[in-house]
């Protein structure tokens, strides 16, 4: 579904106490790896547990594979993952199964590991997992990231900002980004937890002045605010008439000194890119020709996107073009005042084929709109 150009991290989690206990596994693409990984760190001994903490097949590929090497082992879980596991795999595991619920603890000598159920983020069987001794949180998919990583597996440790940060928004906006919700509902749930780690399923491990960096940017991105003021032109054309109008837009913006714009074809920019950035900025452009009598359905798609995974509180600004029946600007109109607490800057601008110069004065008022919808609060 996502393009992962940089690849992405499968993380699973062993904890050798008196009793062991692996927290999830990993995907079917990296099985015989890492079964090596596993043998080679078990280092002979038994499996005691196995947490899952989500149900996913990118993480539980290899549940059935753990218990025909380690047949004692108990698996952890709730009612959601047992139920989970039964639609994906055939193996009966209701006799190793070990049902857990909000809040019950087990110890493993001197780690004791605490369970909260976090429905909804972003699967309605997903719990994280706290290590009560050291302050660890196991958080499944929450604070992933797509990337592989490249030998150094903790945040602090590379360059995140510059380097792996869109790609963690684009992980979350994509993937966790209809749930803000339930985000922010299992933040109160962890509210008072001392966490000295974070280790998501995807991406680095969290720690240090890292563990606010990330709970800062989910809690942005979890209510929908955006990171900082820009803009986003995304748009499509037929024959080039409306990546016109828009480039000179994007010129009249930039001589009014707004810094920092994204441009993206949406028939040529997977959505999932285009998506990550209106999640950052404040306000975005959707351009579009009509096509078949219906908005170009590329934009379309995308538009809808954005309404499923709850976009809200952005800045929009609209043109449609046309040649003989007007459908696109109708149909963004109407799919941007759907969608919560989405303020239309500027007066929209059907074009006509393509833009002419008696026509030049709507941009420029657009463009005026635009600026200074930027510099209110
Ligand atoms: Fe990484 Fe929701 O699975």
């Amino acid at each position: 579904m996502f393009p992962l150009t940089n690849g992405v991290s499968y993380n699973s989690y062993l904890i050798n106490d008196e009793k062991t206990a692996l927290l999830d596994t990993v995907d079917a693409a990296i099985t015989a790896e890492y079964m090596e990984n596993i043998t080679y760190a078990l280092n002979g001994r038994e499996l005691d547990y196995l947490v899952i903490n989500h149900m996913e097949p990118d993480h539980c590929a290899n549940i059935e594979e753990i218990l025909r090497r380690y047949p004692g082992v108990s698996v952890i879980g709730n009612a959601k993952t047992l139920q989970f596991f039964n639609q994906y795999y055939s193996m009966d595991i209701s006799e190793n199964f070990l049902e857990v619920k909000e809040g019950e603890e087990i110890s493993l000598g001197k780690h004791v590991l605490r369970f909260y159920m976090a429905p909804m983020v972003h699967w309605p069987e997903v719990m994280v997992t706290y290590e009560v001794t050291q302050g660890i949180l196991f958080s499944a998919d929450a604070f992933g990231a797509f990337g592989a990583l490249a030998g150094n597996i903790f945040a602090d440790e590379v360059e995140y900002d510059s380097y792996y940060l869109d790609e963690a928004r684009r992980y979350y906006t994509n993937i966790v980004g209809r749930y803000g919700n339930q985000v922010q509902a299992l933040f109160k749930k962890l509210d008072g937890l001392k966490i000295n780690m974070i280790c998501s399923l995807h991406g680095h491990i969290w720690r240090g002045d890292m563990i606010s960096y990330i709970l800062n940017k989910y809690d942005i991105w979890s209510r929908y605010l955006p990171e900082k003021k820009g803009v986003v032109i995304a748009y499509a054309s037929m024959y080039g008439n409306t990546e016109n109008a828009v480039n000179a837009l994007a010129s009249k913006l930039a001589q009014r000194g707004v810094k920092d714009m994204r441009m993206y074809d949406v028939s040529k920019t997977h959505p999932s890119y285009i998506i990550s950035d209106i999640f950052k900025y404040s306000n975005v452009v959707f351009a579009s020709p009509t096509y078949n009598l219906h908005l170009y359905f590329p934009m379309d798609s995308l538009i809808r996107e954005l309404s499923v995974l709850n976009i809200s509180n952005r800045k929009v600004s609209l043109i449609g073009n046309h040649t003989w029946s007007s459908a696109a600007l109708k149909v963004m109109t109407e799919m941007v005042n759907n969608m919560k607490n989405m303020e239309i800057v500027g007066t929209p601008i059907d074009i006509k084929s393509s833009l002419k110069e008696d026509r030049e004065h709507e941009l420029d008022a657009l463009a005026d709109a635009i600026y200074k919808s930027l510099s209110d609060d």
